[in-house]
């Protein structure tokens, strides 16, 4: 089994990448951002929850964010692997994590931490502003709330898989094939 964590500050192209990764290794993409995003269209108990927190660009609790993954995992017995895209974004969660994998019988294979210039993020969301709907996307203000919070809170993270040696740093700039094919070659590069 193969379970990628692909990482990055907002905007870094987690999602997109997702994609691609999920087509060419046969994984399943779970985004803990769009899960959200579905409960809070649905309206449902945990979408009221999560919804303030998303709004002003701050991580919604550790608490809410394992009990909802450790749910998602469990709808998907099938899977050949998982990529997480935006989990785990704090070292508790990260933690929750391992040993959910443990329980699962398996275990991370890497952390892919795209790098991206802050000014390049700030382009990118911005363009997408206009198309997403997003509620976190409309105003600048979240949008570098979003990345503060990356610096703060999340970016420790690395240092946790750096311990396990299973950090893969990679350069997020440039087009999003040649984004891919640096992803890919990082995959093939741990069997
Ligand atoms: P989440 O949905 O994860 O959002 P995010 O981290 O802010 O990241 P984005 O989805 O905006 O960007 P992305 O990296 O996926 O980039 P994308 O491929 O879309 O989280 C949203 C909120 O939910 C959080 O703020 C938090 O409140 C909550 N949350 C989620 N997970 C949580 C957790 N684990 N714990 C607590 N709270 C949590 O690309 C962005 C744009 O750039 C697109 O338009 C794309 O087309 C474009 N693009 C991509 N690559 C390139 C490229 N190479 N060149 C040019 N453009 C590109
Ligand atoms: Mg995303």
């Amino acid at each position: 089994m193969r379970n990628l964590v692909l990482f990055g500050p907002p905007g870094a192209g987690k999602g997109t990448q997702s994609e691609r990764l999920q087509d060419h290794y046969q994984l399943f993409h779970l985004s803990t951002g769009d899960i959200f995003r579905y409960n809070i269209k649905n309206e449902t108990a945990l979408g009221r929850k999560a919804k303030a927190y998303i709004d002003q660009g701050q991580l919604v609790p550790d608490e809410l964010t394992i009990h909802m993954l450790a749910q998602e995992l469990d709808k998907h017995p099938e899977a050949a692997g998982f990529i997480f895209d935006g989990f785990p974004r704090t070292t508790a969660q990260a933690q929750a994590l391992d040993k959910l994998m443990e329980q699962h019988q398996t275990q991370i294979t890497a952390m892919l931490a795209l790098e991206v210039e802050e000014e390049e993020l700030r382009k990118r969301l911005l363009a997408r502003a206009e198309v997403s709907g997003r509620s976190d996307d409309a105003d600048p203000a979240v949008i570098q709330k979003r990345i503060d919070v990356y610096r703060q809170e999340t970016e420790p993270v690395k240092k946790y898989y750096q311990s396990q040696s299973k950090l893969d740093q990679i350069n997020g700039m440039g087009t999003i094939d040649e984004v891919t094919k640096r992803l890919f070659e990082a995959v093939d590069a741990r069997p």
